[in-house]
């Protein structure tokens, strides 16, 4: 996909971040506790992943994907003091959505008492979801479109994952992360720079989820057998990965006619500690401008990228002005990277 300051620059209006919010569920499963129903313990996983501990949404309500997304996004909307009813457009970002019908944007709004009838797309790339959908509200709102766009990633991977499974249910865990996309004055300096998007469907077997679509509805032998969860081959994950972070991070950067050097915050997804530090070194990027939230929160896909963003601007680290690269992969195969001065 193409995209280019040059094409920014001939666009009538630039976009920035307004605000951000999160929240995770109160449910902590540590290590430790993993290690008490799968053959795992907490060195191995700390060592090939990162992690210590991630969060597990309620089952019994209160804590599903749409209602962490309301949480969060009150939190935003009071930062950036605006009213539910000033959103245009809510983009939901989920492999995990509460329903099949109706959409989670839709239930969303419901939920945030919004009454203007605003736009409500939700969009399943897993965990590029948040950069493709805070790429395509950047489009909506440099086009005059829109002017104010709730993004968010939500997603409760505990629902999907095989908790027999000791080589992927030490990966993931539940969260969500929101951010309100809105007009920069012409004036300002915080604005997005660059956007890509991109997809590999030759990958669609290294990380999927076939049985419970159209093609192979949910049968009750499926459940026994436990084929209706997420499958993953890592280690294919792993390789394609890197290269791609590293690909799009300097595509971005390229296209907005800057250097690496300039960027002050790498974001990128949160999947595992390895591929992280692997893609900061191909960029030359040191660590300590490398966001990482991983050891608390596991993989929770979409959220993963506005999750560790809001994260590190409530500890002080990224501020406004800064430079920020946000840079993410997934099933799909699906990946994406914004550059933006926050
Ligand atoms: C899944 C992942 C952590 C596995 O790490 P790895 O270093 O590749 O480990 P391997 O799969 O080669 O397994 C090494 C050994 O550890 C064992 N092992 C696997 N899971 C284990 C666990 N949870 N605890 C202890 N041992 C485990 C394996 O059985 C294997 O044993 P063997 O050598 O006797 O066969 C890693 O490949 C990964 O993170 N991949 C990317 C995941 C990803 O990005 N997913 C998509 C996100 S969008």
């Amino acid at each position: 996909m193409e995209s280019s300051k040059n094409i920014f620059s001939a666009l009538p209006y630039q976009s920035k971040i307004l605000s951000t919010g999160m929240y995770v569920p109160k449910k902590i499963v540590t290590n430790n506790d993993l290690s008490k129903i799968v053959e795992t313990n907490d060195a191995w996983i700390k060592e090939r992943t990162g992690i210590s501990e991630r969060r597990i949404c309620s089952t019994e309500g209160g804590e599903f994907p749409t209602d962490m997304a309301k949480y969060a996004t009150e939190a935003a909307l009071k930062e950036a003091n605006l009213a539910a009813n000033d959103l245009d457009m809510i983009i939901f970002a989920s492999v995990t959505p509460d329903y099949k019908l109706p959409n989670s944007s839709t239930v969303l709004q419901t939920k945030l008492g919004i009454t203007n009838k605003c736009a409500c797309l939700d969009i399943a790339v897993a965990c590029s979801g948040f950069v493709y959908g805070m790429t395509l509200a950047n489009s909506l709102i440099q086009t005059g479109v829109m002017k104010k766009v709730l993004v968010v990633g939500s997603e409760m991977l505990s629902r999907e994952v095989d908790w027999s499974d000791r080589s992927i249910c030490i990966l993931f865990g539940d969260g969500c992360g929101v951010a309100i996309i809105g007009r920069a004055e012409p004036d300002e300096q915080s604005r997005i720079l660059s956007t890509t998007l991109g997809g590999d469907g030759s990958g669609k077997e290294f990380f999927d989820q076939p049985i419970g679509g159209a093609v192979f509805p949910i049968k009750a032998e499926h459940i026994e057998s436990g084929q209706h969860f997420m499958r993953m081959k890592g280690g294919e994950m792993f390789k394609v990965a890197t290269r791609t972070l590293a690909q799009n991070a300097k595509k971005v950067i390229t296209d907005a006619g800057l250097n690496l050097k300039d960027v002050d915050w790498l974001v990128p997804h949160q999947a595992n500690i390895r591929i992280i530090e692997t893609t900061g070194q191909i960029l030359g990027i040191p660590p300590e401008k490398v966001i990482v939230n991983i050891q608390k929160y596991g993989n929770t896909s979409a959220a993963t990228v506005p999750m560790a963003f809001h994260e590190a601007i409530l500890e002080g680290k990224i501020k406004r002005g800064d430079t920020v690269l946000f840079d993410a992969f997934g099933a799909g195969l699906t990946s994406g990277a914004v550059l933006f001065i926050y």
